[in-house]
């Protein structure tokens, strides 16, 4: 379940800092992959040495690198993570956080944070009784934070009672849980689609489309990560998948990607068709380099199959089919006659005239209509967003 998972770690000024090592060691043995954030004042407790050692990556302290003077950049650390976890949260660090100081890396990343947040607090019996502390954990956790609750037991001061951090096994199974509940798709095999495809002309020129890929790849890697076992055929685009569960299949064609997505439709049981695959293909393309001359040139162009409707004409009950359509004119009867012709369970809409939507843009602002015609409109939002939100959609009617 840890595996491939992007963990921030942040480690504050506690004595409880002891037990991070071997919290690492738990993680990175399931397979996540750690990224440690210290306090300058977690230092004194357990050395960086040790916890880079153990993650593989240089621990990071301050917002500058000391050798190099480069920034590290806290908001693409925020979004880098599925989880970002704070143990030992010293109640120091529970204040600035319930109050939005931003003093230091780790504070800094925790504001920018988009992932879910877990903090583990660890202090002596009468820091972490103190009514402050008490409503900083509340404040905390009403802004959705996960509260890992510290143990009871003997404490370094002496003392007894609450305050321990508690053990790293017993985090991991907290951490665990936590992506189970994501684990949407186990076993579910995934056909994705994304990219423009390429059809030549002659040997150096090809029709083609701006697709960038993204849209695709993002789905591609949103049920990665939800369980499903994902192939993914793709048409010439710079992208990269995340997850390296996923098969990855380069077609340049639209014959091509027709052959690739057939090969694997018949043993699927959602495929989500987001590449614009050519319409219209050279009839013939010249074997050589067409030469300029004075007139004009013609092409003849042949139809291509409609990959989706072929396999909206092939589909058995238990499948689910969902279409793209890149509207820019009378859009929901358009995708509406698409959703019914294609036989498709789900289409989404987008527009490439709403500002910031569709091709070669990070962002994306879809329609999605289901098989009884209803609609639900989103906001504007990044594709990788998008993803979740149309792959949220597949499980509340597919799975
Ligand atoms: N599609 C396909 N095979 C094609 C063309 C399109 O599988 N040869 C799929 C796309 O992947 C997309 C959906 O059909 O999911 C709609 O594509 P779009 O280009 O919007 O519509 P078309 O059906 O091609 O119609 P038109 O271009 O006339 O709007």
């Amino acid at each position: 379940m840890l595996k491939d998972k992007k963990i921030i770690i942040g480690v504050t000024g506690s004595i409880a800092a002891f037990k991070v090592p071997s919290l690492i060691r738990l993680l990175t043995k399931e397979g996540a992959l750690v990224q440690v954030v210290m306090t300058p004042a977690a230092r004194d407790f357990v050395t960086p040495l040790t916890l880079a050692t153990l993650s593989g990556q240089p621990v990071l302290t301050e917002p500058f690198n000391p050798d190099n003077g480069e920034w590290i950049s806290h908001v693409e650390l925020g979004q880098w993570a599925d989880v970002m976890l704070i143990a030992p949260a010293s109640a120091n660090t529970l204040g600035k956080m319930a109050s939005g100081i931003a003093d230091n890396l780790l504070l800094t990343t925790y504001l920018a944070a988009k992932c879910p947040v877990f903090f583990a607090p660890a202090m002596d019996l009468d820091m972490f009784r103190h009514p402050t502390t008490a409503m900083n954990i509340e404040e905390l956790q009403s802004f959705g934070n996960h509260l890992i609750a510290p143990t009871e037991g003997e404490l370094a001061s002496g003392l007894c009672g609450a305050g321990r951090m508690e053990e790293p096994e017993n985090i991991v199974n907290i951490l665990t849980e936590h992506f189970s509940k994501y684990w949407d798709f186990p076993g579910k095999k995934v056909l994705v689609s994304a990219g423009p495809t390429h059809e030549a002309i002659d040997p150096v020129r090809f029709i083609g489309n701006h697709s960038s890929g993204l849209m695709g790849f993002a789905i591609a890697d949103e049920f990665a990560e939800r369980g499903a076992e994902v192939v993914l055929v793709t048409g010439p685009t710079n992208c990269q998948v995340s997850n390296d569960g996923i098969k990855r299949i380069d077609v340049v064609t639209a014959k091509e990607m027709q052959d690739a997505c057939m090969e694997y439709f018949e043993h699927t049981d959602i495929i989500v068709m987001a590449a614009a695959v050519a319409d219209y293909t050279p009839l013939k393309a010249a074997p050589e380099k067409i030469k300029k001359t004075d007139g004009e040139l013609k092409l003849t162009l042949k139809k291509t199959t409609d990959i989706l409707a072929e396999m909206g004409g092939k589909k058995k009950s238990g499948q689910f089919l969902v279409g793209f359509a890149l509207e820019t004119e009378n859009q929901l009867s358009n995708a509406e006659k698409k959703l019914k012709n294609k036989k498709l369970d789900l289409i989404v809409l987008n527009s490439p005239k709403d500002q910031g939507a569709a091709f070669g843009v990070e962002t994306n602002k879809v329609t999605m209509i289901t098989s009884d015609l209803k609609q639900f409109e989103y906001d504007l939002k990044l594709k990788l967003d998008v993803a979740i939100d149309i792959v949220d959609k597949i499980k509340e009617l597919a799975v």
